[in-house]
């Protein structure tokens, strides 16, 4: 198969969806890469380096999608973008139709087949392609949360660890998913006193085995939360119920009982947040302060480590890819039902439910398209 890998061109987007690493295992299969000039260079690769893997590089991004029966990329096409993709072509990549009837309409008349990262799914109902990115996200929580608990960034002016003689902060995360236990695992590498809360407690026993000590456990609800604000240092939101919006597990009146320099990073601010008085921002300016607490809601953390991110966003989607590329998307959609639940527009018709709701479209059965 022809692969194109485009340059990603979404404001502050850094990431690309395949390293020099992927196009050799795709070439050594005996597909077709190209790549376009700089692709990588957000993320650390250079063109000789994918040149070295195998890789042809191409100049412009309209070479790349003429070029390409299957694009692989990171983010939903922009609309610059719309006007290149050709009826037939097979697009891999995040998209996010829910949240943008402009792209879902621009895809139904480009006649494309749209298969998308965050609805592939697993026998387990677990979404393959979205757990990298949670991952990455609930590591930096700690991590932008110890920052801005220094005096000079607005917070309290505690180390996470403490030191010999000295108390550590007390950390609490909301939520024992995937984003809530890369937190909780940071924070207590880092020697916090970690508590983590959820409301499923089949997750909270599995959290209790095998977390460290310095971790504990703690049955979400209202009073619980209610009693560890004004002794916490760091509060991590994490939760999240599928489909839906994020429940506010901490309100407005809230702040009141947390102590002045308390932060909150709602890293479920993409769905809402779960903070009452947490609004998305970016990294270019992360913060904000309300009574006296720092909120961090940047609704695209893992942008910031675009190396990390992207090896871990390709380790997780390159199996994928090459069983596309073998078979191509119908044989490979027919054969894997996780590939299958990843496709949402199929040469003009909404397969994905989701969508058609979303917007009173006709929805037509996947399986009518295969
Ligand atoms: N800001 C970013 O850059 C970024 C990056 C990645 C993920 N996210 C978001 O982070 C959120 C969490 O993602 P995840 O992958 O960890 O999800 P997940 O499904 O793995 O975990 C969510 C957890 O929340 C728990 N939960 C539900 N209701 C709760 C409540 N009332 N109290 C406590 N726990 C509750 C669930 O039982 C589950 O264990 C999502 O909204 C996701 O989109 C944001």
């Amino acid at each position: 198969m022809i692969i194109g890998v485009p340059k990603e061109i979404k404001n502050n987007e850094n990431r690309v969806a395949l390293t020099p690493a992927g196009v050799k295992e795709l070439a050594k299969l005996g597909h077709t890469v190209y790549v376009q000039a700089t692709a990588g260079a957000g993320s650390g690769f250079s063109d000789e380096s994918y040149v070295a893997a195998g890789a042809t590089i191409l100049s412009t991004i309209e070479e790349t999608y003429q070029v390409a029966e299957m694009i692989i990329k990171v983010k939903e096409p922009i609309e610059a973008e719309y006007n290149l993709i050709k009826k037939d072509q097979l697009l891999f990549t995040y998209f996010h139709f829910a949240s943008y009837e402009p792209l879902t309409r621009a895809m139904i008349e480009r006649g494309a087949i749209c298969l998308a990262y965050e609805t592939v799914e697993r026998p387990d109902r677990s979404l393959p392609l979205l757990v990298p990115m949670s991952e990455v996200a609930g590591r930096m929580a700690i991590q932008e949360g110890a920052k801005y608990l220094e005096k000079p960034l607005k917070g309290r002016g505690i180390l996470l660890g403490g030191v010999p003689g000295v108390r550590p902060a007390k950390v609490l995360v909301l939520g024992g998913g995937v984003v809530g236990t890369n937190a909780a695992k940071i924070a207590a590498g880092m020697g916090a006193d970690v508590t983590i809360m959820d409301v499923n407690l089949s997750r909270l026993r599995y959290l209790d085995d095998v977390m460290p000590a310095n971790v504990n456990t703690l049955m979400s609800n209202e009073y619980n939360i209610r009693d560890l604000l004004p002794t916490h240092d760091l509060i991590i939101g994490g939760v999240l119920i599928p489909g839906a919006k994020a429940p506010h597990l901490i309100t407005r009146d809230m702040l009141k009982e947390m102590r002045p320099g308390t932060v909150l990073v709602d890293v479920a601010v993409d769905q809402g947040g779960c903070i009452e008085t947490c609004k998305p921002t970016t990294h270019e300016d992360p913060i904000f302060i309300i009574d006296d607490v720092v909120h961090y809601c940047v609704a695209n953390m893992p942008g910031a480590v675009p190396y990390t991110s992207t090896l871990a966003l390709t380790n997780a989607t390159l199996p994928y890819a090459i069983q596309l590329a073998n078979k191509g998307w119908k044989k490979a959609c027919i054969e894997n039902n996780d590939l299958k639940l990843g496709l949402n527009v199929v040469g003009g018709k909404v397969v994905y439910k989701g969508v058609a709701e979303a917007f009173g479209l006709t929805h037509t059965p996947v399986e009518n398209v295969l």
